[in-house]
């Protein structure tokens, strides 16, 4: 028997990009895969291309758009009804914009896609991840630089920056898994934040110039040599982190820790460890929670 049958794995935007090709690494191990995407088109093209590739038929697509509270909740009821057991979540689906945008529930987007949903939709599948033996979640961050979170500008409250922006929900995210990492601890599930690396993807593919900052719209046509589309070459690379973040029997029992995109240790920013910081970004967080919404 393979040594992941048996083994449940979710993958939130896995229908597209480095989720997509993680799902394809974690399907090949004989592990059951549930990939999630807002569309429903390319959830089912993607489901059929890894039992295709892999050969294992226990591949799964639930639709689901994590942007807005009753998105993630109704995710998180389509999610249980198929798994009594999550071994690992994988928070991968991620937002970047090049202009201000909102949530449904009046949330800034990035914050709303990059740091609520791995939150609330972690803590609705928690009676699943508990009810499998070492369960995993692994968040998906951008940036490779850990860069200082600033508590009062979780939600570009003091402008919107495009990328700049983007990072910064990233690095709020951080902060928020290491909170999370110490809330789940007694419940023998594992919470670490790991970095794929750079990839040409449709988030990547979707950057314009009015992303870019300043002085730095000047590299625009630099950067989009550097994400140009290459079949999923260098997603499959930068998918490896999160394929052994899933898979890898000595990462059981790991948790609150950061790993590059060699699946190498690092420190993140100082503030993301600072207590007051990640109460202060759980406070927006918490601020949004009310009863969940209801069945349709
Ligand atoms: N690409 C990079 O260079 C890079 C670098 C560092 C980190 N990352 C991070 O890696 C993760 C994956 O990025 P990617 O570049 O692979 O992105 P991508 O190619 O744009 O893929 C995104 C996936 O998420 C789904 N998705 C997007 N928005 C969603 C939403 N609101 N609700 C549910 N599903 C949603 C997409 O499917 P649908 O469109 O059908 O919903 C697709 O399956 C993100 O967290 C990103 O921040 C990327």
């Amino acid at each position: 028997m393979n040594e992941q049958e048996g083994r449940t794995v979710v993958i939130t935007g896995g229908t597209g990009g480095i989720g997509f090709q993680s799902a394809l690494g974690i399907a090949r191990t004989g592990a059951r895969v549930l990939i999630t995407g807002r569309n429903r088109e390319r959830g089912e093209s993607a489901l059929q291309r890894i039992v295709d590739e892999t050969g294992n038929d226990r591949v799964e697509f639930v639709v689901g758009d994590v942007s807005s509270i009753e998105g993630i909740d109704a995710l998180a009821r389509a999610l249980v009804e198929r798994a009594d057991h999550i071994d690992v979540l994988v928070n991968n689906a991620g937002y970047m914009g090049s202009t201000p945008a909102s949530s449904d529930d009046g949330l800034e987007m990035h914050f709303a896609v990059n740091v609520l949903a791995p939150w609330r939709l972690t803590l609705a599948l928690l009676p699943a991840l508990e009810a499998a033996e070492h369960a995993r979640v692994l968040n998906i961050t951008g940036g490779d630089k850990p860069a200082a979170i600033d508590p009062a500008n979780v939600q570009a409250e003091k402008g919107f920056r495009g990328l700049m922006t983007y990072q910064h929900s990233k690095s709020a995210m951080e902060a928020m898994s290491m909170a999370l990492a110490k809330k789940l601890e007694p419940e023998g599930v594992t919470v670490n934040v790991l970095f794929p690396g750079r990839a040409s993807t449709a988030m990547t593919g979707s950057m314009s110039a009015k992303a870019l900052p300043g002085a730095m719209k000047l590299m625009y046509p630099l950067l989009r040599l550097l994400f140009k589309e290459d079949g999923g070459k260098s997603a499959k690379k930068a998918a490896r982190s999160t394929i052994w973040g899933a898979t890898s029997p000595e990462f059981d029992g790991v948790t609150g820790r950061y790993f590059n995109t060699n699946s190498k240790e690092q420190k993140l920013h100082p503030t993301a460890y600072d207590s007051q910081v990640q109460d202060s970004i759980l406070a927006v967080i918490k601020a949004t929670e009310g009863p969940p919404s209801p069945r349709p």
